[in-house]
């Protein structure tokens, strides 16, 4: 897979997709239920857009290259440094374009980005047991099972089970600068 071109790349989230988002987000409603929460209003999209304020989390619009069509989100949360140089994604389809591999090649990019330019050493994805579609998705990408975490994640008013899944960076691997030498 990570030899094939890619039919997608990652676009930085920025304030102008707010309306493309929103009405993505309120037509995938079905989909994302009970799995995950998008914003879906200007108000809650301003909110959302915060979090990339600081470069802790970054977030991506999957977009289809010939046509600019956006095909979904990831996002790679909680970037840590120091010694553990790892962060958990996040991810969803829109309803309109899922099931197309669109996705696949979409996280395909994110890892070599995390990875690459980043240089992060782990990426995790938490995942509820009942997540089938975002179960095959992590497996197809090579990610490992780890372990379940009871009551792990707030999700749709409860705390929620999750399998912690997670991939390390392929060798050879180029350290970011923070790493400590020894
Ligand atoms: C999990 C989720 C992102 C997966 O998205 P997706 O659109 O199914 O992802 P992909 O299209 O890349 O998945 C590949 C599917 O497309 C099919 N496919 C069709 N054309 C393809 C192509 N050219 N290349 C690869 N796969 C292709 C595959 O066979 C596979 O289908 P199958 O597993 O049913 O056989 C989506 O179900 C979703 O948004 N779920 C709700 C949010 C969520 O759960 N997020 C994760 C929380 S942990």
């Amino acid at each position: 897979m990570s030899e094939m071109p890619s039919r997608v790349e990652l676009s930085p989230f920025t304030a102008a997709d707010q309306d493309e988002f929103c009405s993505l987000v309120a037509a995938s409603a079905e989909l994302h239920h009970p799995w995950m929460q998008l914003p879906a209003t200007p108000e809650a999209f301003h909110a959302w857009m915060t979090r990339f304020a600081d470069g802790a989390n970054l977030g991506f619009l999957i977009r289809v290259r010939e046509t600019g069509a956006a095909v979904g989100v990831v996002n790679i949360n909680s970037i840590i440094r120091g010694r553990y140089q790892g962060a958990s994604i996040g991810y969803a389809a829109f309803a309109p374009s899922a099931g197309q591999g669109y996705m696949t090649e979409g996280l395909v990019l994110t890892l070599r980005h995390a990875f690459g330019e980043l240089r992060l050493h782990r990426l995790e994805a938490n995942i509820q047991p009942g997540n089938a579609a975002s179960l095959a998705l992590v497996r197809r990408l090579g990610f490992r099972y780890e372990g379940l975490s009871p009551a792990y994640l707030y999700i749709d008013g409860a705390w929620r089970d999750h399998e912690r899944w997670a991939i390390s960076a392929p060798s050879p691997w180029t350290p970011h600068p923070s790493l400590p030498a020894a």
